[in-house]
Formats: C-alpha cells, sequence, structure tokens
C-alpha cells in the first residue's frame, strides 16, 4: 500500500535503498579541466568530454607512465618503449617486450599521438583511452593483466592520495588508470620546429636553402608528392592524413608479411595498408616503419623514389617517381627541418 506511505518516510526509504548498494566508481576526473597550449604549427588539442584534463590526472599519468608495475613482474613501463630520449620511440627494430619477447612491430612516437583519429599502425584503437589499456595486458608487452596491474599499484599507499586528488577517492580502477596516462599523453606535444617558424610564423629565414628545395620536391604533386599524405594545411600541419595507405612497404611477391590495416576491417583491400605516420621529429625516431626496415631517412627517400614495392593493393598515390640525387639531399634536409620543440614537465618525475 504505496500511498499509504507518508512522504517523509519515502525520502528515508529511497536513502536505505541507495545506501544499501553500491554505486560503481566513476572513473571521471574531479578536479577543473586545466587547458594544453598547443605549439606553434599544432591545432587546438581535442578534449575529450569524459575524461578532461586536470593538473592531477597529468601529474598521476605521468607518474603511472613511468611506473614498471604496470606489467608482470614489474620489468617494464611505458617508457621503455617510449623514452622521451628517443622522442618517445624506443630506436629499436621491433619493440622487446616481457620477457625480451620479440613485438611484429615499431613503437611509434607518442608526440602529437593525442591527434590522431586511430591509434596503432592498424587503427585498432580509436582513444588514447583505449588504447592505453591494451599493452598492459598484451603478452608480448606487459604481459600482466588489468587486474593484477592495479592490485600492483594499490599496494603503494602512495598512490592511495594521488588517485585521491585526480578522481575523488582512493580507489585504483583500470579505468581511472587509462584516464590518467590519456591526459599525460594529450600534453606530449612537438611543433615550433624551423619549418613552422617559415610556414606559420613567417621567418623565411627558418629553413636553409636545401630545406626549402626539398619542401618544394615535398609538395609537388609531379615531384615527391610526398603531402598528398603527409598533410600540411593552412593554419597547421599534423604531416599526416591519419588514414590507413598501402605504400608496398613489407610486400613482396609471398605476399605481406604483415596485413595492416585488413586485421581490423577484412576488407581486402586493406591489405599491406598502414596508418600514414606523423614526420614530425623524424630525424629522431629511426628505424623507420611500421616494421622498422629503413635505417635512415636517405633509405626511406630512395625506397619512394621506386615508387614503393608493387603488389595489387598499391595505393594510386605511389608512382615511380624521378628523383635527381640533389632532390634526394633535399628531401632529406627539409624532413630533419620537421624537428620541434620537446614538451617540459614529460620526463620521470
Ligand atoms: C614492449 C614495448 C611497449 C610497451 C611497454 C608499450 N608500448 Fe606503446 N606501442 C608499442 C608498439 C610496438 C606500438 C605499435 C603497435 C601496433 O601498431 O600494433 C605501440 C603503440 C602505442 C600507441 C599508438 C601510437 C600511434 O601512433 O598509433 C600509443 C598511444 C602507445 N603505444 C602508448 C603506450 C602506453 C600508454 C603504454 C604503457 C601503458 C605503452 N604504450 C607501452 C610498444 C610498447
Ligand atoms: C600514399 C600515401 C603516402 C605518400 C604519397 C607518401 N607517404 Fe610516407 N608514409 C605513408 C604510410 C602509410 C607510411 C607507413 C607505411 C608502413 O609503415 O608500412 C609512411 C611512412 C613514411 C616514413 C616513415 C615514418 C616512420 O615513423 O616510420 C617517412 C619518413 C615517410 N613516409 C616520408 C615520405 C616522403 C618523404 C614522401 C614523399 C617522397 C612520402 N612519405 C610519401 C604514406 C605515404
Amino acid at each position: 500500500m504505496l500511498r499509504a506511505i507518508s512522504t517523509p518516510s519515502k525520502v528515508l526509504l529511497t536513502l536505505l535503498l541507495t545506501a544499501g548498494c553500491r554505486h560503481p566508481i566513476s572513473d571521471k576526473p574531479t578536479g577543473s579541466a586545466t587547458s594544453i597550449e598547443a605549439p606553434l604549427g599544432l591545432p587546438p588539442v581535442p578534449i575529450p568530454g569524459d575524461n578532461p584534463p586536470t593538473t592531477a590526472t597529468i601529474a598521476l599519468g605521468r607518474r603511472l607512465f613511468y611506473d614498471t608495475r604496470l606489467s608482470k613482474g614489474s620489468f617494464l613501463a611505458c617508457s621503455n618503449c617510449h623514452n622521451p630520449r628517443y622522442a618517445f620511440t624506443d630506436g629499436n627494430r621491433l619493440s622487446k617486450g616481457f620477457d625480451g619477447a620479440l613485438g611484429v612491430r615499431n613503437a611509434p612516437t607518442l608526440l602529437n599521438a593525442t591527434y590522431l583519429p586511430f591509434q596503432f599502425w592498424d587503427g585498432r584503437a580509436l582513444t588514447l583511452e583505449q588504447q592505453a589499456a591494451s599493452p598492459i595486458a598484451d603478452p608480448v608487452e606487459m604481459n600482466s593483466t588489468h587486474k593484477a596491474s592495479v592490485a600492483r599499484l594499490a599496494g603503494d599507499p602512495t598512490y592511495g592520495p594521488a588517485f585521491t586528488q585526480a578522481f575523488g577517492t582512493p580507489d585504483i580502477t583500470i579505468g581511472r588508470v587509462t584516464n590518467a596516462l590519456a591526459s599525460f599523453e594529450r600534453t606530449l606535444l612537438s611543433g615550433d620546429s624551423p619549418f613552422d617558424r617559415y610556414q606559420y610564423a613567417g621567418d623565411k629565414t627558418a629553413l636553409t636553402p636545401a630545406a626549402l628545395r626539398g619542401l618544394a620536391v615535398f609538395l609537388n604533386p609531379m615531384g615527391g608528392n610526398c603531402a598528398s599524405c603527409h598533410t600540411i594545411g593552412p593554419k597547421s600541419a599534423l604531416l599526416t592524413d591519419g588514414k590507413f595507405h598501402n605504400i608496398g612497404e613489407g610486400a613482396s611477391d609471398n605476399g605481406f608479411a604483415d596485413v595492416g590495416r585488413y586485421h581490423e576491417t577484412k576488407v581486402v583491400t586493406d591489405q599491406g595498408a598502414f596508418k600514414t605516420p606523423s614526420l614530425r621529429n623524424i630525424s629522431r625516431t629511426a628505424p623507420y616503419m611500421h616494421d622498422g626496415s629503413l635505417k635512415t631517412l636517405k633509405e626511406v627517400v630512395d625506397f619512394y623514389a621506386g615508387g614503393g614495392n608493387s603488389n595489387p593493393y598499391l595505393d594510386p598515390q605511389m608512382k615511380t617517381i624521378h628523383l635527381t640525387p640533389q632532390d634526394r639531399l633535399d628531401l632529406v634536409e627539409f624532413l630533419k627541418s620537421l624537428d620541434g620543440s620537446i614538451p617540459g614537465k614529460a620526463g620521470p618525475p
């Protein structure tokens, strides 16, 4: 007989009922959002509504990024493979994970990864939050389980206050861990390169004559045609179109050593297609390509001059291009002019 219950007792009843059921722990940051300034040449930083970066989540993410306890046996931190000394790559052809297990792909830089519409060479994650959950449980990377990683972190009493500052309560959840990691990664920005000062700040002396000639080859559709995929916009340049292309890297008569984007989409023409990487800081992130098979920028330019290894799904933008020895040197000089600022407060805390 609900009608017989008076209003005050109804309130009491609701209170009793809600106190009895456990609320799920929220992964949303509680502090006020902090703005992240993009350096010259980069667009504004995209901020997800459910994970606005705060000073506390960024600091916590930085700490987690360098914490080996995320991995089984506490051997590996994110920074082992994304080391600030190598512009957040590891300098190896393929990454070494748990117990020295060799991965199948080259570690990409995390600088400016926040702008990418897809994460990973094959785009299997869409956001930094989603991405961060993956290496922790990957058997050839950190080889842990989310539960075990959370338990190891919980063993450190100094994490409780840090999670409280960031998320309001000391609870550690994998969602909080990945949100904090993603917020830290959003601060890993690099712009203000000689190219940016030339292109976006009107400093006509910022590029050497060789780099300027290289830029012309890079832009020319009948020349290098590089900008058709490594995009340069009117106000900013990510040097990637964020899309997937088969440039014939890793293709041979025996097919593809790595099917790339096809792995995700199962669309036949996606075989051998990989995400266009940004070219910012490229001189600092050798070796190159998804399989790390090209050692120097000279080798990369020679590869493009050959039009890429022929295969049925080769991108139509890939054609044999005529590049003189001087063009090739100039292109390399231009690529070096894309080395930009290194973010402060990004090293081990
Ligand atoms: C054992 C080495 C290793 C460890 C440890 C590792 N990564 Fe990676 N990371 C890689 C490799 C290799 C790839 C590319 C894999 C692929 O595309 O299939 C990658 C890709 C990424 C990407 C995608 C970037 C892009 O341009 O697509 C992000 C972001 C990233 N890692 C962040 C992290 C974070 C955060 C951690 C720690 C939780 C971490 N990584 C731990 C090796 C590692
Ligand atoms: C059809 C699109 C396309 C064109 C045109 C193109 N690229 Fe690429 N570029 C890519 C893709 C996709 C990758 C990654 C391929 C892979 O790993 O298999 C890549 C990789 C690279 C890399 C290695 C980056 C890294 O982090 O390992 C460099 C350097 C590069 N390109 C420079 C150039 C230059 C210079 C030109 C012009 C001569 C050019 N690209 C033209 C799409 C393109």
